[in-house]
Protein backbone atom coordinates (compact mmCIF):
# COMPACT_ATOMS: atom_id res chain seq x y z
CA UNK A 1 0.00 0.00 0.00
CA UNK A 2 0.60 3.21 -0.97
CA UNK A 3 -0.36 6.29 0.86
CA UNK A 4 0.75 10.10 -0.04
CA UNK A 5 -0.20 12.77 2.58
CA UNK A 6 -0.92 16.08 1.08
CA UNK A 7 -0.33 19.01 4.38
CA UNK A 8 1.27 22.37 5.25
CA UNK A 9 2.39 21.02 8.22
CA UNK A 10 4.91 18.12 7.16
CA UNK A 11 6.49 18.43 10.56
CA UNK A 12 3.33 17.42 11.83
CA UNK A 13 3.66 13.38 10.08
CA UNK A 14 7.47 13.14 10.39
CA UNK A 15 7.02 11.56 14.01
CA UNK A 16 4.54 8.86 13.72
CA UNK A 17 5.94 7.09 10.40
CA UNK A 18 9.34 7.08 11.70
CA UNK A 19 9.01 4.60 14.99
CA UNK A 20 7.77 1.14 15.74
CA UNK A 21 5.09 -0.33 13.75
CA UNK A 22 4.63 1.51 10.99
CA UNK A 23 8.93 1.85 10.54
CA UNK A 24 8.91 -1.71 10.16
CA UNK A 25 5.94 -1.77 7.55
CA UNK A 26 8.07 0.31 5.49
CA UNK A 27 11.36 -0.92 6.10
CA UNK A 28 9.61 -4.09 5.13
CA UNK A 29 8.50 -2.68 2.04
CA UNK A 30 5.01 -3.57 2.84
CA UNK A 31 3.38 -0.34 2.94
CA UNK A 32 5.07 3.68 2.07
CA UNK A 33 4.20 6.98 2.95
CA UNK A 34 4.98 10.08 1.49
CA UNK A 35 4.48 14.02 3.04
CA UNK A 36 3.98 16.19 0.48
CA UNK A 37 4.02 20.07 1.53
CA UNK A 38 1.34 21.45 -0.12
CA UNK A 39 3.13 25.05 -0.02
CA UNK A 40 5.25 23.54 -2.90
CA UNK A 41 2.63 24.09 -5.40
CA UNK A 42 1.82 27.88 -4.52
CA UNK A 43 2.53 30.09 -6.88
CA UNK A 44 2.84 33.20 -4.64
CA UNK A 45 5.90 34.67 -3.12
CA UNK A 46 5.05 33.63 0.04
CA UNK A 47 4.50 30.35 -0.49
CA UNK A 48 0.35 31.23 0.22
CA UNK A 49 -2.13 28.35 0.04
CA UNK A 50 -5.21 29.99 1.86
CA UNK A 51 -7.13 33.51 1.53
CA UNK A 52 -10.17 35.17 3.45
CA UNK A 53 -13.29 33.50 2.76
CA UNK A 54 -15.86 34.93 0.25
CA UNK A 55 -18.75 36.40 1.83
CA UNK A 56 -16.40 37.36 5.11
CA UNK A 57 -16.60 35.96 8.38
CA UNK A 58 -13.16 34.92 10.49
CA UNK A 59 -10.60 32.57 9.27
CA UNK A 60 -8.97 31.47 6.30
CA UNK A 61 -10.06 29.30 3.43
CA UNK A 62 -7.65 27.15 1.78
CA UNK A 63 -7.52 27.61 -2.27
CA UNK A 64 -8.19 25.44 -4.97
CA UNK A 65 -5.56 26.23 -7.09
CA UNK A 66 -2.24 25.02 -5.25
CA UNK A 67 -4.21 21.88 -3.96
CA UNK A 68 -5.62 21.02 -7.69
CA UNK A 69 -1.69 21.64 -8.83
CA UNK A 70 -0.93 19.12 -6.23
CA UNK A 71 -3.56 16.39 -7.17
CA UNK A 72 -3.19 16.90 -10.79
CA UNK A 73 0.65 16.14 -10.67
CA UNK A 74 0.45 13.69 -8.19
CA UNK A 75 -1.91 11.87 -10.40
CA UNK A 76 0.66 12.00 -13.37
CA UNK A 77 2.64 9.10 -11.16
CA UNK A 78 -0.81 7.40 -9.41
CA UNK A 79 -4.20 6.37 -10.22
CA UNK A 80 -5.08 6.42 -6.41
CA UNK A 81 -8.04 4.33 -5.28
CA UNK A 82 -9.19 7.01 -3.05
CA UNK A 83 -8.56 10.80 -2.51
CA UNK A 84 -9.82 11.09 1.13
CA UNK A 85 -10.57 14.60 2.66
CA UNK A 86 -9.82 14.39 6.39
CA UNK A 87 -12.26 16.58 8.05
CA UNK A 88 -14.78 17.16 11.01
CA UNK A 89 -17.80 16.83 8.99
CA UNK A 90 -16.64 13.91 7.07
CA UNK A 91 -17.82 9.92 7.79
CA UNK A 92 -16.67 8.82 11.18
CA UNK A 93 -14.10 6.08 10.57
CA UNK A 94 -14.14 3.00 12.63
CA UNK A 95 -13.21 -0.26 11.91
CA UNK A 96 -15.15 -1.62 9.39
CA UNK A 97 -13.76 1.72 7.29
CA UNK A 98 -10.10 0.89 8.49
CA UNK A 99 -11.22 -3.05 7.04
CA UNK A 100 -12.29 -1.62 3.81
CA UNK A 101 -9.58 1.11 3.22
CA UNK A 102 -6.90 -1.30 4.10
CA UNK A 103 -7.45 -3.56 0.79
CA UNK A 104 -6.27 -0.48 -1.17
CA UNK A 105 -3.45 0.15 -3.49
CA UNK A 106 -2.86 3.73 -3.30
CA UNK A 107 -4.70 6.66 -1.38
CA UNK A 108 -4.26 10.24 -1.28
CA UNK A 109 -5.41 12.00 2.32
CA UNK A 110 -5.65 15.73 1.67
CA UNK A 111 -5.60 17.42 5.50
CA UNK A 112 -7.64 20.32 5.87
CA UNK A 113 -6.43 23.62 8.04
CA UNK A 114 -8.05 26.72 9.06
CA UNK A 115 -11.69 26.84 8.34
CA UNK A 116 -10.96 24.17 5.46
CA UNK A 117 -10.54 23.48 2.05
CA UNK A 118 -12.59 25.64 -0.86
CA UNK A 119 -15.71 23.77 -1.77
CA UNK A 120 -14.82 23.19 -4.90
CA UNK A 121 -12.06 21.06 -4.14
CA UNK A 122 -14.28 18.23 -2.38
CA UNK A 123 -16.64 18.29 -5.50
CA UNK A 124 -13.95 17.91 -8.03
CA UNK A 125 -11.38 15.80 -6.14
CA UNK A 126 -12.32 14.06 -3.11
CA UNK A 127 -14.01 10.54 -3.32
CA UNK A 128 -13.75 10.22 0.75
CA UNK A 129 -14.19 12.50 3.44
CA UNK A 130 -13.40 10.84 6.94
CA UNK A 131 -13.60 12.20 10.97
CA UNK A 132 -11.84 10.01 13.37
CA UNK A 133 -14.60 11.93 16.13
CA UNK A 134 -16.83 14.20 17.46
CA UNK A 135 -14.09 16.87 18.44
CA UNK A 136 -12.11 19.35 16.38
CA UNK A 137 -8.46 18.85 15.91
CA UNK A 138 -6.67 22.08 14.34
CA UNK A 139 -5.91 20.51 11.46
CA UNK A 140 -6.23 16.75 9.75
CA UNK A 141 -2.59 15.48 9.78
CA UNK A 142 -3.03 13.88 13.53
CA UNK A 143 -6.72 12.41 12.09
CA UNK A 144 -4.27 11.33 8.77
CA UNK A 145 -1.91 9.68 11.16
CA UNK A 146 -4.78 7.47 13.07
CA UNK A 147 -5.98 6.30 9.62
CA UNK A 148 -2.75 5.45 8.15
CA UNK A 149 -1.46 3.85 11.67
CA UNK A 150 -5.12 1.91 11.83
CA UNK A 151 -4.67 0.52 8.11
CA UNK A 152 -1.57 -0.76 7.80
CA UNK A 153 -1.39 -2.47 10.73
CA UNK A 154 -3.72 -4.32 8.87
CA UNK A 155 -1.74 -4.96 6.04
CA UNK A 156 -0.69 -8.98 5.89
CA UNK A 157 2.71 -9.87 7.01
CA UNK A 158 2.60 -5.87 9.26
CA UNK A 159 2.01 -7.95 12.09
CA UNK A 160 3.31 -11.08 13.93
CA UNK A 161 1.98 -13.27 16.19
CA UNK A 162 2.11 -11.26 18.99
CA UNK A 163 0.46 -8.21 17.59
CA UNK A 164 -2.53 -9.84 15.56
CA UNK A 165 -5.21 -7.55 14.31
CA UNK A 166 -7.57 -10.47 14.43
CA UNK A 167 -7.91 -10.40 18.59
CA UNK A 168 -8.32 -6.70 18.36
CA UNK A 169 -11.21 -5.29 20.04
CA UNK A 170 -13.91 -4.44 17.48
CA UNK A 171 -12.11 -7.00 14.93
CA UNK A 172 -15.08 -9.43 15.83
CA UNK A 173 -17.90 -6.15 16.98
CA UNK A 174 -16.25 -6.92 20.88
CA UNK A 175 -14.22 -5.30 23.12
CA UNK A 176 -10.95 -7.47 23.45
CA UNK A 177 -10.83 -9.38 27.15
CA UNK A 178 -8.71 -8.57 29.86
CA UNK A 179 -5.05 -9.57 29.71
CA UNK A 180 -2.17 -11.14 31.97
CA UNK A 181 1.44 -11.49 32.44
CA UNK A 182 3.76 -12.87 35.07
CA UNK A 183 3.74 -12.75 37.98
CA UNK A 184 0.70 -14.93 38.21
CA UNK A 185 0.13 -13.04 41.47
CA UNK A 186 0.67 -9.59 42.35
CA UNK A 187 0.35 -7.96 45.90
CA UNK A 188 -2.56 -11.15 46.51
CA UNK A 189 -4.03 -9.82 43.23
CA UNK A 190 -4.18 -13.40 41.56
CA UNK A 191 -4.45 -14.07 37.72
CA UNK A 192 -8.01 -15.96 36.66
CA UNK A 193 -7.00 -19.44 37.73
CA UNK A 194 -8.38 -20.73 34.03
CA UNK A 195 -5.54 -18.79 32.01
CA UNK A 196 -2.95 -21.17 33.61
CA UNK A 197 -4.47 -23.65 33.68
CA UNK A 198 -3.36 -24.97 29.67
CA UNK A 199 -6.82 -26.10 28.44
CA UNK A 200 -7.03 -24.13 25.32
CA UNK A 201 -10.78 -24.61 24.58
CA UNK A 202 -11.25 -23.48 28.34
CA UNK A 203 -9.34 -20.71 28.10
CA UNK A 204 -10.94 -19.21 24.63
CA UNK A 205 -14.40 -19.78 26.21
CA UNK A 206 -13.69 -17.46 28.94
CA UNK A 207 -12.17 -15.09 26.92
CA UNK A 208 -15.23 -14.96 24.71
CA UNK A 209 -17.33 -14.80 27.30
CA UNK A 210 -14.96 -11.92 29.23
CA UNK A 211 -15.35 -9.94 25.91
CA UNK A 212 -19.51 -9.96 25.54
CA UNK A 213 -19.44 -9.28 29.22
CA UNK A 214 -17.45 -6.10 28.87
CA UNK A 215 -18.68 -5.04 25.97
CA UNK A 216 -22.34 -5.35 27.61
CA UNK A 217 -20.93 -3.28 30.55
CA UNK A 218 -18.65 -0.83 28.33
CA UNK A 219 -20.43 -0.40 25.18
CA UNK A 220 -23.92 -1.68 25.07
CA UNK A 221 -24.19 0.13 21.67
CA UNK A 222 -21.72 -2.78 20.19
CA UNK A 223 -24.03 -5.49 20.89
CA UNK A 224 -26.90 -3.48 19.73
CA UNK A 225 -25.20 -2.60 16.26
CA UNK A 226 -23.62 -6.31 15.81
CA UNK A 227 -25.79 -9.17 14.91
CA UNK A 228 -22.75 -11.66 15.98
CA UNK A 229 -22.24 -9.73 19.00
CA UNK A 230 -25.75 -9.77 19.55
CA UNK A 231 -26.87 -13.43 19.60
CA UNK A 232 -23.66 -14.21 21.50
CA UNK A 233 -24.51 -12.04 23.89
CA UNK A 234 -27.73 -13.68 24.36
CA UNK A 235 -26.41 -17.34 24.50
CA UNK A 236 -23.98 -16.43 27.25
CA UNK A 237 -26.27 -14.12 29.14
CA UNK A 238 -27.68 -17.97 31.09
CL1 LIG B 1 -10.28 14.62 10.11
N1 LIG B 1 -9.91 17.00 11.12
C1 LIG B 1 -10.04 17.93 12.08
N2 LIG B 1 -9.53 19.16 11.86
N3 LIG B 1 -10.65 17.72 13.22
C2 LIG B 1 -11.15 16.50 13.40
C3 LIG B 1 -11.05 15.48 12.46
C4 LIG B 1 -10.42 15.77 11.29
N4 LIG B 1 -11.66 14.38 12.94
C5 LIG B 1 -12.11 14.73 14.14
N5 LIG B 1 -11.82 15.99 14.43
Amino acid sequence: MHIDIITVVPGLLEGPFAHSILKRAEDKGLASIRVINLRDYSTSKQKQVDDYAFGGGAGMVMSIEPIARCIEALQKERTYDEIIYMTPDGARFDQPMANALSLNQNLLILCGHYKGVDERVRERFITKEISIGDYVLSGGELAAAVVADALIRLIPGVLNDETSALTDSFQDGLLAPPVYTRPAEYDGMKVPEVLLSGHEAKINEWRFEASVRRTQERRPDLLRDNQIGKSDAESYKK
